[in-house]
């Protein structure tokens, strides 16, 4: 299903000296059930086009349309609390919270009863390939890639069906790396969700089942990957 469309979106940065066109003419869609890789040089727009996925900001021009409808026209606060989730480099957990709570966090948020809460969240934690023995650790006391895997289930536990990562694999080694993607990539399919995951890294773009490449704030190539 198409889920999000992007039709000419462009984004200027207006500081107080001058405007930078961050992006233009970005015309390109998702849907869901499958894994986006959006790839491109340092500066070339991935991060302001993904906040704009993510509900953080309007494009300048262009429209960009989820589920169908003009996101100018849609609550955003809604959005972004019901149907898109945000995974990021650093894994912005809360240290103070065990893995369980950190998951169970964003659900109570949204008036979710604890107990129901605590249930999803446990079958959220086994379902990003973490045991129970991770539940009650801290932050602090867990490898890089069990943090990761515990901001997916949050992520996950917003119910959405987007779900964005802005290079979610830059602080892990090698393995880690591809297991999370290997991860997100069953998420998608599994799951139906809609993935879009910003990386550099050229074995992550190659898991993905479409690759979108930036150059100086446009898409210059959209790559569907048949190999898989
Ligand atoms: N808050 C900001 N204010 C002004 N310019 C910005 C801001 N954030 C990003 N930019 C500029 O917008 C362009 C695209 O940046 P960004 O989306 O972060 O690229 P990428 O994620 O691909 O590295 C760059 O020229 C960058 O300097
Ligand atoms: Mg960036």
């Amino acid at each position: 299903m198409k889920i999000v469309q992007a039709d000419e979106v462009g984004y200027i940065y207006q500081t107080k000296y001058q405007k930078i066109e961050a992006l233009r003419n970005m015309t390109c869609s998702f849907e869901t059930g499958k894994i986006y890789a959006i790839v491109g040089e340092s500066g070339s727009g991935k991060s302001t086009f993904l906040s704009l996925l993510a509900g953080l900001d309007l494009p300048t021009s262009g429209s960009l349309y989820i589920d169908g409808k003009d996101i100018r026209n849609i609550n955003r606060d809604q959005y972004r609390r019901d149907q898109v989730a945000v995974v990021y480099q650093a894994f912005h957990l809360f240290p103070l919270l065990t893995a369980l709570e950190n998951v169970v966090f964003p659900m109570t948020l949204k008036g979710i009863p604890v107990k129901q809460a605590k249930l999803r969240a446990k079958e959220l934690i086994k379902k990003v390939g973490l045991g129970e023995k991770i539940e009650e650790q801290f932050p602090q006391m867990m490898s890089g890639g069990e943090q990761q895997r515990v901001a997916i289930a949050r992520a996950m536990a917003s119910e959405g069906n987007i779900l964005l990562a802005d290079e979610p694999t830059g602080n892990l080694d090698t393995k880690n790396e591809e297991n999370i993607v290997k991860l997100l990539r069953n998420l998608a399919h599994e799951e139906q969700y809609a993935i879009i995951v910003v990386t550099h890294n050229p074995k992550v773009a190659m898991e993905a089942d479409v690759i979108l490449r930036m150059m100086d704030g446009t898409l210059i190539e959209i790559q569907e990957n048949y190999k898989k």
